[in-house]
């Protein structure tokens, strides 16, 4: 049994440094070979690490703001302590212990571009875009040889970390830990930030100081979950939204993590992200490799909201394959929390009619129009037989369908496009499937198997089931005239048959997705997961974008939005006004409020039946739907500044200033009313300090101004939202 704790080191343009100058030369400016030290530079990035001629290890030297020429190696003879030199030497790739590997330098490779990772989602770019450098280790006494790929993406102060293990000997193996990225600090105090939360209270920032020992977070639920995001950010205790340094750490993997932050006995932090080393145990025949997913790693001197925008344009641009990453996402209407289970080919068509005469573009049939000889009309049945219920559609999808395209937005010649719900990895045992497959349902052995909402997961590491979802879902989109998938998933594993069925999953999982997305293209994906409970880099390269939360009382939303923010771009969050009261919280809410908050994410959508709202309400809907595609191309592409956060303020504000800097638009808030509270300033971001710009109803001031004096919106109301345009002149 081989137990590996490897760890990434992340770096922005790549230097490899190694004994022989020439080669060097063969790769780009991003990357110098000189000697036996790597080093990899972005724009405001270096990355450095070398070989220890001694031992053959890979030694960390930095990851952090620009170094150049020689740089002074860490001083380790000075010092001793218990651990003895393991204890006070950075390493690019721990391994546990010393007895069982000795992993040593074997050779590099530097190539222009990235290569794709087998199997799993991965960045992605041209040899414009991004440098790769591998470095191969080797242990002769195993026969284990490990590839370490660290690609700069050198405009995004990016690097992207993941190794693949080799058995090259005549024996079985077993991978037990295998980490994506390993990267110690030097003895500094840090403080770490990861998103946490539940159901329908997801990604709510955590801020702690690193103490001494290991802390950190992790799934074990076979999916990357609700209760813990897969990403960590490390900052200097003085760093802020807008200033210091941040490091930030996003896996791009759906399935179990971890997490783990450990400040070692003589004060270096050490950050591992990867696999979830309970759930791995991977067994490794001759000749045999596993490829850890990528963990993407960036680096900002310009604070939190620096690291947050250096993810999302890297996210935008080099992770999200769809063709609709920053276009084209029609405003919606989403039956479920309108209708439930409690709809039929007419009515649909008439909620559909109602969503169009609003300016609805996108109509979306939520769960429920299912089963034959168990039909979903309730959450004990159907999941499994994906056919359209005969007692709601006696003529089946295409008709309704076909009506409901037949219809136009209000006032436009844009035709209604529909929508549809699946679970596709999901069963009822109340379905055909399950009573055909019963084998086909995750299980351990002959213990019994945990429902949880009534279902059961399929196990998507076997072929049968992945071909089962494909041909389904393929049938299903060719049966009726479907531009858009809402692909949810509302639990999380309890048994496996093995440790290793939770990565066989994922990679089965990940078949499926590329699959269908390969063969339609033209629909727009949504992933969902009982809200934000599958918010991954992972699902972000096949979805554009995924439902943040079924949380979707506006005050929560600001928070889990801004939350989901730290790490993934706008332009992937789902957000729509639902009516009041609110369905989970209970709470009333202005309709502009609501709205405002849902057109802060890149999907914009009503999640209500139009028929049942106040009149007042429904006269404001198809002003906050024009407002919402006015702004939603500077929420799909432009730069997000968290101005100030709801767990700081009485007034969070959020800026979205577009690519090129001539126009923005601020999202302003007042969650509680305040008596004779003195009317706060709204201090900009992000402006160019020279140039005038036109503020709607307020004048033209110049950047310096708009940032160092800022602005005052007085709310005459309780709670309260503004939406405000500036113009460059
Ligand atoms: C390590 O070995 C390389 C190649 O033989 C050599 O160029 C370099 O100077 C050595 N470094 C040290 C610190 O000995
Ligand atoms: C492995 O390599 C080291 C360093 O080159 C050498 O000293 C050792 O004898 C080798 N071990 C085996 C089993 O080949
Ligand atoms: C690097 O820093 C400079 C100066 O602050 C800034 O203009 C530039 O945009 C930064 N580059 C990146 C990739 O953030
Ligand atoms: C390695 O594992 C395979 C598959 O489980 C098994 O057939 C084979 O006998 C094992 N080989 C050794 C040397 O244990
Ligand atoms: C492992 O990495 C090496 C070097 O990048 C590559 O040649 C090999 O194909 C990889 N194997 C797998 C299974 O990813
Ligand atoms: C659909 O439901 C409505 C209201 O319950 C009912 O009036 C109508 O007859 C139903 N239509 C179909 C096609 O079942
Ligand atoms: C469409 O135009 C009519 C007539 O001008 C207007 O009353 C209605 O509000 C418009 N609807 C939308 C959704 O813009
Ligand atoms: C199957 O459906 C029936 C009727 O709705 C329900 O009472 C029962 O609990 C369901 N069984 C399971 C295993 O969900
Ligand atoms: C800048 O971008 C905005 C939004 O994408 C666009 O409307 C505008 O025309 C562009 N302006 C210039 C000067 O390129
Ligand atoms: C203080 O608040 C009260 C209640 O809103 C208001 O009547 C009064 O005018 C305020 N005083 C000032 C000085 O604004």
């Amino acid at each position: 049994m081989v137990r590996f704790t490897t760890r990434l080191a992340p770096a922005a343009g790549l230097v490899a440094l190694l004994s022989c100058p020439t080669v060097a030369q063969a790769a780009s400016s991003n990357v110098v070979v000189d000697g036996t030290s790597f080093a990899l530079n972005g724009e405001n990035v270096s990355y450095r690490f070398h070989v220890d001629n001694s031992t053959g290890d890979l030694i960390s030297d930095h990851f952090g703001g620009i170094v150049t020429g020689d740089i002074p190696a860490d001083i380790v003879s000075s010092i001793n302590g218990w651990v003895g030199e393991p204890g006070r030497v950075r390493r690019e790739f721990p391994d546990q212990g010393r007895g069982d590997f000795h992993l040593q330098y074997q050779s590099h490779t530097v190539i222009q571009g990235k290569p794709e990772l087998p199997g799993l989602p991965a960045t992605f770019g041209t040899g414009d875009d991004v440098t790769t450098l591998t470095v191969r280790l080797y242990d002769n006494y195993s026969s284990v040889a490990a590839d370490l790929s660290y690609s700069i993406f050198s405009k995004y102060d990016a690097v992207v970390r993941s190794v693949n293990v080799t058995n090259m000997g005549k024996g079985n193996i077993t991978v037990e830990a295998l980490a994506s990225m390993s990267v110690d600090f030097p003895f500094e105090d840090l403080d770490m930030i990861t998103l946490s939360g539940d159901w329908a209270r997801e990604a709510h920032p955590q801020r702690r100081k690193v103490q001494y020992g290991t802390q950190g977070v992790g799934s074990s639920a076979g999916y990357s979950s609700h209760l813990h995001n897969p990403f960590l950010a490390l900052v200097d205790p003085a760093t802020t939204e807008s200033s210091g340094e941040a490091w930030g750490f996003s896996l791009v993997y759906t399935g179990s993590f971890s997490v783990d932050v450990e400040k070692g006995s003589q004060g270096f932090t050490r950050a591992l992200l990867g696999l979830n080393p309970n759930q791995l145990s991977w067994s490794l025949g001759p000749g045999e490799s596993l490829t850890s997913p990528e963990c993407v790693s960036v680096y900002s001197n310009n604070g939190i909201g620096g690291m947050s925008r250096m993810f999302h344009r890297l996210y935008r641009n080099h992770l999200i394959k769809s063709k609709f990453a920053t276009s084209d996402r029609p405003p919606l209407l989403n039956s479920w929390e309108g209708l439930s289970f409690n709809y039929n080919a007419s009515t649909i068509v008439d909620l559909a009619q109602e969503s169009a005469d609003l300016g609805i573009k996108l109509f979306v049939l939520d769960d429920g129009w299912f089963g034959v000889k168990y039909p979903r009309d309730d959450d004990n049945a159907g999941l499994g037989d994906w056919t359209p219920n005969p007692a709601k559609f006696p003529h089946g999808l295409a008709s309704p369908v076909d009506q409901i395209t037949g219809l136009q937005a209000a006032n436009t010649s844009t035709d209604l496009r529909f929508g549809i719900w699946v679970e596709p990895e999901m069963v009822n045992p109340n379905s055909t499937l399950y009573h055909e497959h019963p084998d086909w349902a995750m299980h351990a052995g002959s213990y019994p198997r945990t429902l949880q909402r009534n279902q059961l997961v399929l196990n998507v590491a076997l072929p049968e089931v992945q071909d089962f979802i494909i041909d389904f879902m393929t049938k299903l989109l060719n049966s009726a005239d479907i531009s858009y998938i809402k692909w949810d998933n509302n639990r999380g594993i309890h048994e496996m048959p093995s440790p290793s069925t939770d990565h066989k999953y994922m990679l089965g999982m990940y078949r499926v997705f590329d699959t269908l997305t390969t063969r339609f293209p033209n629909v727009l994906w949504e992933g969902c997961g009982s809200g934000g409970g599958r918010f991954d880099a992972g699902v972000l390269q096949y979805f554009p974008q995924i439902w943040a939360s079924d949380d979707t009382d506006a005050m929560e939303r600001i928070t889990i939005q801004l939350g989901t923010s730290l790490v993934y771009p706008p332009s992937a969050m789902g957000a729509h006004l639902s009516a009041v009261p609110n369905q989970q919280t209970g709470r009333t809410l202005p309709i502009s409020f609501r709205g405002h908050v849902a057109m802060m994410g890149g999907s914009f959508g009503l999640e209500l039946d139009p028929a049942d709202m106040p009149a007042d309400d429904k006269a404001a809907l198809p002003g906050l739907i024009k407002l919402a595609e006015k702004v939603n191309p500077l929420i799909l592409k432009g730069d997000l500044y968290r101005l100030s956060l709801p767990e700081d303020s009485n007034w969070p504000a959020v800026l979205f200033i577009s690519e090129n800097g001539s126009q923005a638009v601020l999202f302003y808030f007042q969650t509680a009313p305040r008596i004779n509270n003195s009317i706060p300033r709204v201090r900009f971001q992000g402006l160019d300090s020279a140039a005038m710009y036109k503020v709607e109803g307020k004048g033209v001031y110049s950047g310096a101004t708009l940032m160092n004096m800022g602005l005052q919106f007085p709310f005459d109301t309780d709670v309260g939202s503004i939406v405000v345009f500036l113009e460059k002149e």
